[in-house]
């Protein structure tokens, strides 16, 4: 709760290239949330430096993401968007609740198991507190809600375990937030090896269709997409491709999956995989078009990084300030 309000936060690396499963999984429903929550989506340029990154590719990444955010449909005079290095409280309640996370708890996360496995070469500190910045992210905002994919989940309960043990010490400071994943949609698998999930950090390019691609690549993607034997379009967990690619269809038409598999009902694999194709490519190409225009009204843009950071400001302070006080650090004289 901020203000009365019911809070939002959530946010996306500005690493690699936003994928359907990215969409799908959190951006799209992202929009639907603005009227009835004080929403804040942040472009984690802090988290992207767990692996090292080109400075400059890393600047133009983050900048293409902030654009995307406003190009899937979110209005930047209802919704905060912002970059999460132009607020520092971030940094400074990451450290504080660095304090009240064990490394037991740390150790376990799943996501750091993979990306420590995929990074031998640089298993840093930051990698491993990873999931403590995000919970600062989420705990700052007092969000109620966090609206992600399925890979988030564990962060978010641990998030959770943190700022319950940090109110039993020192009274309701933190809202306690809950996930909110979608059932269809939240976990897209990749289009090569569809056991796995789609993934930014993916060698092979077609194994996702990026928010970018156009029409054609799109079709080509799916047209490739790995699917199962036999040659039902039937959603079953014995056919994880199939299944993969019902799913996808299902949330870019708004249909559900027994709608789907009625509609296929005796048709082959060759002609879903082209219906897939042109659903995603349709639902895309207005996203892609604004985010055209967009890139080319700098000014615009602009406005937006600095405007709304100073509004992240202002509640992320809030809470900072609170916690600070609690934990026993002096006030500052003014
Ligand atoms: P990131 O950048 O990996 O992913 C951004 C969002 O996309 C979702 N997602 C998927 N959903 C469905 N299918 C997939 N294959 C798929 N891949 C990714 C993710 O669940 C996420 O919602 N740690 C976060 C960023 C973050 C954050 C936060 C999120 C930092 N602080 C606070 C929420 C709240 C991450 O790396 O997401």
């Amino acid at each position: 709760m901020l203000d009365g309000k019911k809070s939002l936060f959530s946010g996306m690396q500005a690493t690699g290239t936003l994928h359907i499963g990215n969409y799908l999984g959190a951006l799209k429903n992202w929009v639907e949330l603005e009227n009835e929550y004080e929403t804040f989506y942040c472009v984690v340029d802090m988290h992207s430096i767990t692996v090292r990154q080109d400075p400059a590719e890393l600047r133009r990444k983050a900048r293409s993401l902030l654009t995307l955010y406003i190009a899937a449909g979110l209005n930047p005079e209802k919704n905060c968007i912002y970059y999460q290095s132009h607020v520092s409280a971030h940094a400074e309640l990451a450290w504080i609740l660095n304090c009240f996370t064990y490394m037991g708890e740390l150790n376990r996360m799943t996501q750091f198991k993979d990306k420590a496995a995929k990074n031998e070469g640089n298993i840093n500190a930051g990698l491993f507190t990873y999931p403590v910045l995000m919970a600062a992210d989420i705990l700052l905002f007092q969000s109620d809600i966090v609206p992600v994919g399925d890979d988030q989940k564990q962060h978010i309960e641990l998030t959770r375990d943190v700022a319950q043990r940090f109110n039993a010490i020192y009274g309701d400071v933190f809202t306690i937030p809950e996930p909110y994943i979608k059932k269809t949609g939240a976990r897209i698998m990749s289009l090569q090896e569809p056991t796995k999930k789609m993934s930014k950090s993916d060698d092979n390019p077609n194994a996702s269709v990026f928010l970018l691609d156009d029409t054609d690549t799109i079709i080509r993607k799916f047209k490739r997409a790995v699917t199962d034997s036999g040659n039902e379009i039937r959603y079953a967990e014995e056919k994880p491709g199939i299944s993969n690619l019902i799913e996808i269809y299902s949330v870019a038409t708004g249909k559900s999956i027994p709608e789907i598999e009625k509609e296929f009902d005796g048709k082959g694999y060759g002609e879903f995989k082209i219906a897939v194709g042109e659903a995603v490519a349709a639902m895309l190409k207005p996203v892609q078009d604004r985010y055209n225009e967009l890139c080319n009204d700098k000014e615009y843009i602009d406005n937006v990084i600095k405007t709304n950071a100073e509004k992240a400001s202002y509640y992320a302070n809030k809470t900072l300030r609170k916690v600070q006080k609690k934990v026993g650090f002096p006030e500052k004289i003014r």
